[in-house]
């Protein structure tokens, strides 16, 4: 049986409608259950962040995980397919009456994405202080935590009611499959079957 690692939230809602139409019978979790058991599948509700971590240590054989998670974590998993929903944005943001300067002496980010972040600035040869969030980041840049922030824009919708601006787009993202490495040689048929599925009606 493959257990398969899927964030909550719309991710997760996506993913299983895609499992219900390959394989024509219903996927829903519980209430508040974290473990779902359909189809010959074992499916397990986790934060998007512990994805890979549930992946890497084959707790899970494969999972659903964000291309902007995979980037910042750089775990060691095989990606298998971008599955093209939970299409988002990595991007730099501040406040629309602030210009940005890259001549500063040093930036102050806020954001969720440290790793993604520093990597950003350090290849424009920009000092920045990264002050490490784990949620409502557009509030810093209100508030003097921060000059700007590095986020996750997809309808952007957070940013305009917050009096943000997009200064730059990093990186696009959206969901991937993605699987353990030795899953992946132990179990390849039942990946690959699976893997083949998905990708006849994504594409
Ligand atoms: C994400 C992201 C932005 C928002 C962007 O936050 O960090 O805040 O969504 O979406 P939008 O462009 O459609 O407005 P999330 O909802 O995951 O909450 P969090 O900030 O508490 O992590």
């Amino acid at each position: 049986m493959l257990t398969i690692a899927l964030p909550k939230g719309r991710i997760a809602e996506d993913t299983l409608k895609m499992f219900e139409k390959v394989f024509k019978k219903p996927f829903v979790f519980d209430d508040k259950k974290l473990i779902l058991e359909a189809g010959g599948f074992r499916f397990l509700s986790v934060r998007s962040q512990d994805v890979p971590a549930y992946i890497l240590h084959q707790a899970a054989d494969i999972g659903v995980v964000g291309l902007d998670v995979l980037e910042e974590q750089e775990s060691d998993l095989t990606r298998l397919l971008d599955l093209g929903i939970g299409k988002c944005r990595v991007c730099i943001g501040m406040p629309k009456n602030r210009e940005f300067d890259f001549s500063m002496p040093e930036i102050r980010v806020a954001t969720k994405m440290e790793n993604i972040t520093r990597k950003y600035f350090s290849k424009k040869a920009v000092a920045v202080k990264v002050i490490k969030l784990y949620g409502s980041i557009e509030l810093a840049p209100l508030v003097g935590l921060a000059d700007a922030i590095v986020d996750l824009v997809e309808t952007g919708s957070t940013m305009e009611q917050n009096g943000l601006k997009i200064v730059e787009t990093i990186s696009n993202s959206s969901a991937h499959l993605v699987c353990n490495k030795n899953s992946f040689i132990s179990k390849k048929e039942e990946i690959l079957a699976l893997y083949t599925s998905i990708k006849e009606i994504i594409y």
